[in-house]
């Protein structure tokens, strides 16, 4: 290592460890006077910003909540009843200096139906780095823990990554990706992380964000919005208690999904089931032209209208609903402008 570059890593340690309580009063003002005096010798070299690391401190996490609402508002399409449990359930508990336990979410609802983006929302939204933050974890089944012959060595991998980052920094967020192919016992393994637990060996989980994704319950959302649009009546309309039902019945008769949420739903460990529609059409329209605003080409209806008409929809007769809702988009815009 470089000897400048050293020094500014020292800096960083001091400075990232300058507010957490296990330090002493006068520790602490050491290191703060001596992080003043390397940061004034430092001033003269260029680029030192650049090997500023991030840390665990409200410069690098600090809720935006004026930010996460304008992202669901303007980015999130077709989603009124998640956007709103969404901004509701993050700004509680970004805002309760004492929380009983972490935040848990679970986001269910088909393919391209936003649930990803969601999560990358919510990150973007209290870390500055977003999904880049070394706070914020993804666990995918097929990536992390791919055979279920390991099972009980994944278990132990597990717990020790929530534990060592969560002891690294309270503010962490931990987000599975398709819980549904998740082995029920990595889920149990989870369990007393997401409990009302004061501390757990010392450790307090309380801070945390748990965000589970899955396909359970899709099927019967879409029923759902299939109803009301065969009985004339506006999207719009559909309200979460319309989805709450469906959403529990569906979760517990189905075998497979059902043994990771029956124990999540009988102990009340998920705080917010978040159903998320399928989209239509006109969503898709608008998907394109924000993946449009977003690379910097002038939005253009009839490229979204090529884009949205090359996409499956179903059912097969009425088409209203996209079969894949705007996961693909990205790909196909390349391919049309
Ligand atoms: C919060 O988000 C809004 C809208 O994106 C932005 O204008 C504002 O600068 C953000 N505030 C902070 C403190 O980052
Ligand atoms: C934090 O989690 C990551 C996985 O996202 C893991 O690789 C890392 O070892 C964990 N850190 C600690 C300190 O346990």
């Amino acid at each position: 290592m470089k000897p400048r570059k050293r020094l500014v890593l020292l800096l960083w340690m001091l400075v990232c460890s300058a507010t957490t309580e296990a330090i002493e009063p006068i520790s602490t003002s050491i290191a703060v006077g001596m992080a003043a005096a390397l940061t004034g010798f430092l001033a003269s070299y260029q680029n030192i910003l650049y090997y500023f690391n991030e840390c665990c401190r409200p410069e690098w996490i600090s809720f935006n909540r004026t930010g996460l609402e304008a992202d669901l508002n303007r980015k999130l399409f077709g989603q009124h009843i998640a956007s709103r449990i969404i901004l509701k359930a993050v700004n509680g508990f970004m805002s309760n200096e004492n929380p009983k336990k972490p935040l848990v979410l679970s986001l269910h609802g088909w393919t391209g139906t936003g649930k990803n983006f969601v999560s990358q929302l919510i990150a973007e939204n209290i870390y500055r780095e977003g999904m880049d933050s070394s706070f914020v974890h993804v666990f995918t089944s097929e990536l992390h823990f791919p055979h279920s012959s390991q099972i009980e060595t994944y278990k132990i991998q597990l717990q020790q990554w929530i534990k060592g980052n969560v002891t690294n920094c309270a503010r962490s967020m931990f987000i599975f990706d398709e819980m549904d192919k998740m082995h029920p016992g990595l889920i149990d393994s989870i369990k007393p992380y997401l409990d009302y637990y004061d501390k757990l060996d010392g450790v307090s989980y309380r801070k945390a964000i748990f965000i589970f994704l899955s396909n359970a319950g899709g099927e019967s959302i879409i029923q759902t919005a299939l109803d009301f649009w065969t009985s004339g009546r506006i999207r719009e309309e559909i309200e979460l208690r319309d989805l709450e039902t469906v959403l529990s019945l569906s979760v517990f008769n189905n075998k497979k999904s059902g043994l990771w949420h029956t124990s999540l739903i009988d102990k009340n460990l998920v705080d917010f089931f978040v159903p998320f529609l399928p989209l239509e059409y006109r969503h898709v329209i608008q998907c394109v032209l924000s993946e449009m605003e977003a690379r910097r080409i002038p939005p253009d209806k009839n490229v979204a209208d090529q884009v949205a008409r090359d996409l499956i929809y179903f059912p097969k007769s009425e088409r209203i609903f996209a079969v894949k809702g705007c996961k693909t988009i990205e790909s196909k815009l390349d391919y049309y402008t």
